[in-house]
């Protein structure tokens, strides 16, 4: 086993030999890579915390090219691990012993964008950040954001069903992905990649792949529903005396914003903390135990101003805000929401990285973070609560000097434990991956888990694709 935290036995799929190497250098030219060094990134996730040892890893640039590697990997039963990113949070993204990686990396071409329907058909490949800027251009934007854009592929996402910063306004990928292109385990192509706002003809295919995490099929293409570039942004960074008071203030703000409310994520006082002293950037308004970062996004910058002042007026004086600060400028924009997005970022410097993704009833969503604070005690160097606070998804961190079993022990259940008992998930929009994939049960009654053992037995009969990832198998445990 590769990963010595968790005990995995290597399911019998044939060793990568000289031949197929050969195969797929001749199949696409300088695009084939191999060598210890040369593999090593794609074999660590973005946490450093799963590592594989694959010794290959592919760049096809065409659907017709995966098709052909899939076809070829399937009659070989040659384990494959599609890779985005490579961004994910939860070990999916990485080989667990040595999986081939299929690389979107150069499936990066934007196939069409059309100005009046907004919507952009493009390879799997093309990074989450450049989609954007190429929208951008056009008075258009990506209905998700997230604080991996510069890296992350639209495929990725998809395979994730990502979720982010913007998904309060627009909705999950779930209802914004119109078609998608799928190369299934054997080789053929799933041909999905419509345009249309609707059609019901039949089962929606597409829903199936959405989240599967490169279980299922590898996304080759994408089509997506885009909104217009709202002509006004505004954000608004405050402090807040009490998680009763963050709650309050949402509430408030929701009815006096309405429409134009695009954003609500809250951090508490450590966050704050580790991206001052981790990341150097500081806190714009004075220290409180929680932050409130709001966005609103429309089409009437005097109007969309005047609501916004209304709603920090009525905030001030009542007591639910005590300090804050507006920015209507991209640049002290871009300032304020580094402070949310970079958390993440600040976490890894502060150790190694428990992390948790939780979707709760919005009401008790900070009651985990007291909770866990208070069992863990000093045995964690810091336990922090932060994220998507609109759509009820709390980010539950917990760091340490080193990974220690017996800490990993005391979190684990019980995270998993507290959170069924409130009808919450376990994983709000990261997925399982590798990580968390013997917790599903938590999330999902024992007929849910089997019918998707058995759709992932009709379309990958050989289990090559990503395999170790998403659905718990019965011959492993994880190590305790
Ligand atoms: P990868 O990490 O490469 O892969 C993720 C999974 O998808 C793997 O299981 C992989 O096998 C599969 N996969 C990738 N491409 C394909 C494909 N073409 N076909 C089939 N399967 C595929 N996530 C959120 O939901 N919301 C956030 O706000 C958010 N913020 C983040 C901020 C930071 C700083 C970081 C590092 C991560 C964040 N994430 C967030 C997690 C991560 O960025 C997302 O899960 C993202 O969607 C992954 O995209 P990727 O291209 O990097 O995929
Ligand atoms: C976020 O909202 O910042 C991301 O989901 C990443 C994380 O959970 O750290
Ligand atoms: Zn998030």
């Amino acid at each position: 086993p590769t990963c010595e935290r968790y005990a995995v036995r290597r399911l019998p799929f044939a060793q990568l030999a000289d031949g197929d190497v050969a195969f797929f250098k001749r199949l696409m030219p300088g695009r084939v890579i191999t060598g210890e060094e040369e593999v090593k990134p794609f074999n660590v996730d973005w946490l450093k915390s799963v590592r594989g040892c694959s010794q290959l890893v592919l760049k096809p640039q065409t659907t017709a090219e995966v098709s052909q590697i899939l076809r070829y990997c399937y009659e070989r039963n040659l384990a494959v691990n599609p890779q985005g990113g490579n961004t994910g949070l939860v070990g999916g993204s990485v080989p667990v012993f040595d999986e081939i990686i299929l690389s979107t990396a150069l499936m990066n071409q934007i196939i069409s964008f059309d100005k009046v329907s907004g919507i952009l058909v493009c390879q799997a490949g093309c990074v989450l950040e450049r989609l954007s800027e190429y929208l951008e251009e056009q008075g258009f934007i990506m209905p998700l954001d997230l604080g991996a854009k510069g890296s992350c592929h639209i495929g990725g996402n998809v395979a994730t069903n990502a979720g982010g910063l913007r998904l309060l306004r627009y909705g999950s990928l779930r209802g914004t992905v119109l078609g998608l292109e799928v190369v299934l385990a054997d080789g053929s192509a799933l041909d999905c990649l419509t345009s249309l706002r609707k059609d019901n003809t039949g089962y929606d295919l597409k829903q199936l792949f959405i989240g599967s995490e490169g279980t299922l099929g590898v996304i080759t293409a994408v089509s997506i529903l885009c909104p217009q570039k709202p002509k006004a942004v505004n954000v608004a960074f405050l402090g807040c005396q009490s998680f009763a008071k963050v709650l309050e203030t949402f509430t408030t703000c929701r009815a006096m914003l309405g429409e134009i409310l695009s954003a609500y994520e809250f951090m508490d006082e450590k966050c704050m903390e580790l991206v001052e002293t981790h990341l150097k950037l500081s806190s714009p308004v004075a220290d409180s135990p929680f932050y409130v970062l709001i966005e609103t996004s429309g089409s009437n910058s005097t109007h969309d101003e005047e609501k916004l002042n209304n709603f920090l007026e009525r905030a001030m004086a009542s007591g639910l805000v005590t300090d804050g600060t507006v920015a209507t400028d991209t640049k002290k924009i871009k300032v304020l929401w580094s402070l949310r997005e970079r958390i993440t970022e600040a976490l890894t410097h502060d150790g190694y990285v428990y992390k948790y993704d939780i979707s709760l009833p919005v009401g008790k969503l900070y009651d985990l973070v007291t909770d866990m604070r208070a069992r863990l005690g000093r045995s964690a160097k810091n336990v922090v609560g932060y994220g998507h606070l609109g759509d009820g998804n709390l980010h539950l961190n917990i760091t340490a000097e080193s990974y220690s079993h017996s800490l990993l022990d005391a979190i684990e259940p019980f995270v998993y434990e507290w959170t069924a008992r409130c009808s919450g998930s376990i994983s709000a929009e990261h997925g399982l991956g590798f990580k968390k994939r013997h917790f599903i049960q938590y999330s999902k009654p024992h007929e849910a888990v089997l019918l998707m053992q058995q759709f992932k037995a009709m379309l990958d009969p050989k289990g090559i694709l990503n395999p170790y990832k998403t659905l718990p198998s019965s011959p492993e445990r994880r190590m305790c």
